[in-house]
């Protein structure tokens, strides 16, 4: 198995080829899709802008919740924000919600057509990990960044799962140098990673904004099995395959 990281948000992937791809925004898109499939969310469609999200709303996907942010801040005329702790199973169980992000919405759509790609966040971390062995594909670790560039807490998160598929691999892995780095910087804060989150830019500006809360939620590890699937356009619990 090979195991590749794109550190920083690609403008154009190659073709997916048997590659799994594994996306992170981990403070916080991807982890609030994580909470939302926890509490019984049905589908969610991201999208990159919030006129494509109102355009959705009002026309093919009339009844959906719409959620998301800009700047942090949830968007006029959205029925959720960005915080996973607003995705409570009253809010979301059985909802389909439009999702627009900064980045993390953002990145899903960047995924080469027909690829699949995994939802993940330090919440559903090993599960993850198991779901990357199970498929015996190569992987690639989209790390969805920080406005197009580096992201401490996506980095880490991506070592967080290479570490784990090392533990668990039984055949032989190739790792890149990319993957190998974020697994050193994993390693520097899997004993804090709420420390981590505030070092971090995007920590630092959420604490500023008040979501201090988001940051403690979002460094809880491995509290759930759920692993939420990306596959044309849509983000759902598809069955293994
Ligand atoms: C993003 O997609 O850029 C983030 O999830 C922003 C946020 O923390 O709300």
């Amino acid at each position: 198995m090979k195991i590749d990281c794109q550190l920083v948000p690609p403008l154009h992937l190659a073709e997916p080829g048997d590659r799994l791809f594994v996306v992170i925004d981990v403070l916080r898109a991807t982890s609030t899709i994580t909470t939302a499939f926890m509490n019984g969310c049905k589908s969610i469609v991201p999208v990159a802008e919030v006129e494509e999200a109102f355009r959705l709303a009002n026309g093919p996907l009339e009844g959906a919740l719409i959620g998301g942010e800009r700047g942090g801040l949830t968007v006029k005329g959205f029925d959720l924000g960005n915080s996973p702790r607003e995705y409570s199973s009253d809010r979301v169980r059985g909802q389909t919600i439009i999702m627009t992000t900064t980045n993390g919405s953002r990145a899903f759509r960047s995924l080469p057509e027909n690829a699949t790609g995994i939802v993940s966040s330090f919440l559903n971390l090993a599960a993850v990990a198991s779901r990357c062995l199970r498929s015996g594909r190569d992987v690639m670790i989209i790390s969805s960044g920080q406005e197009g560039g580096f992201s401490l807490e996506d980095t880490v998160c991506a070592g967080g799962i290479v570490r784990s598929i090392r533990k668990q691999i039984r055949s032989r892995m190739e790792i890149s140098d990319s993957a190998l780095a974020a697994e050193i910087l994993y390693d520097h804060f899997k004993g804090d990673l709420l420390q981590m989150f505030r070092l971090s830019f995007w920590g630092r500006y959420l604490m500023e904004i008040g979501a201090e809360a988001d940051l403690e939620y979002c460094a809880k590890m491995d509290v759930t099995t759920v692993v939420p699937i990306y596959r044309e356009g849509r983000i759902g619990l598809a069955a293994e395959g």
